[in-house]
């Protein structure tokens, strides 16, 4: 493979423009997070609401005192244990901070990638990058370029392709300006890794319409275009899917194995299925299927960030019940399509 622009991109950014890169956890699509009009057109380009903030990232933890007011042990803590890597602490921000990168909040969400090609650009700009998820609003992340090319590719002048995101899965974000803290988002690093070293309250579930989680963490996000069902049993426990569904299958295939399917891991590990969950989502979207099944998972290490997904992404749930499915529509009207 030819080097990578890193330059070209690295220019492109300091005149303001957008640029897709790789992290360890999804693309990004990045911006000078301290230039407003940068930010601005992140927005654009995704088409994303300005009420839903950005994460900034860093080079180095050290920088984090440059873009918060108050860094307490429990950051410190938890900085020194997964950073550079997927966790993302939200903190009151300086005034520095533009107002678009937090929505008008006063507190702003950094973190510190270990992907080489996001560690080489930033340290190379010497400022840092607002950057979510380099997909249109709403729809699935890209864990690869061509993935991000199909988003976003007519919109923006340069994707640096550093292969598949080695995690697949977004950065778990911890509030830390409330004690206990809080998980906002179950992500890249398990919640049982974090309350390892601090002490850490969960958020209620997304689906639950009466409680909004956190400003931007949406109920209906991550969404294939093909509506998506959580499975209540083990789909390889069911009859015959219907040719016209797709099954989005943990590890164990049903017997004769549907018609559409992609399998999330062969050995039941959470970190292969994480590694492999958007492309296979996108890949049943591309099926031309009427629906997809999706089996439950598992609720350890990197399930929880999967189940989480895959409840933002469902339009309900399916149930076996005498040799029938059931699809039964979610009972309330997601904040986002
Ligand atoms: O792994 C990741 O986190 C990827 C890579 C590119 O770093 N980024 C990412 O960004 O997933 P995005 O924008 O797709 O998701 C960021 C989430 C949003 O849902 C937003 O609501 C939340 O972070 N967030 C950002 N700033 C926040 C804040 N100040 N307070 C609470 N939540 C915040
Ligand atoms: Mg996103």
């Amino acid at each position: 493979m030819p080097p990578l622009p890193i330059t070209e991109a690295v220019r492109l950014l300091r005149a303001g423009e957008v640029v897709a890169l790789p992290t360890e956890t999804v693309y990004g699509l990045a911006a000078d997070g301290l230039n407003v009009d940068a930010v601005a057109r992140i927005f654009a380009v995704k088409e994303r609401p300005t009420f839903d903030p950005l994460i900034l990232h860093l080079a180095r933890p050290s920088d984090l005192a440059k873009l918060v007011t108050v860094i307490p042990p429990e950051a410190e803590a938890l900085a020194r244990a997964f950073w550079p890597g997927g966790l993302t602490l939200v903190l009151p921000k300086r005034p520095l901070v533009p107002d678009l990168v937090t929505s008008g909040l006063s507190c702003v969400a950094v973190r510190c990638p270990a992907h080489p090609v996001m560690q080489t650009v930033l340290r190379q700009l010497g400022r840092p990058l607002a950057a979510p998820s380099a997909n249109r609003f709403g729809r699935i992340s890209p864990t690869d370029a061509d993935a991000v090319r199909e988003e976003l590719g007519d919109r923006i002048p340069l994707i640096l392709d550093g292969g598949p995101c080695p995690i697949g899965i977004e950065s778990t974000i911890v509030d830390l300006t409330r004690s206990p803290a809080r998980l906002l988002r179950a992500g890249a690093v398990p919640l049982e890794a974090i309350q390892q070293i601090i002490p850490c309250e969960t958020s209620p579930q997304p689906s639950d319409p009466s409680r909004p989680v956190a400003p931007g963490l949406l109920a209906s996000h991550y969404a294939p275009r093909t509506p998506l069902f959580l499975a209540r049993q083990p789909l390889a426990d069911g009859p015959p899917l219907p040719p016209d569904v797709a099954a989005l299958i943990w590890s164990r295939l049903p017997i004769p194995p549907p018609l559409h399917y992609q399998q999330l891991t062969v050995s039941g590990s959470d970190l292969e299925a994480a590694a492999y969950l958007f492309r296979a989502m996108r890949a049943l979207d591309a099926s031309g299927v009427r629906a997809i099944y999706a089996d439950p998972i598992p609720m350890h290490g990197l399930g929880r960030a999967i189940h989480d997904r895959l409840t933002r992404a469902s339009h309900g749930t399916v149930r076996l019940e005498r040799e029938i499915f059931w699809e039964q529509p979610a009972t309330f009207s997601s904040p986002a399509g």
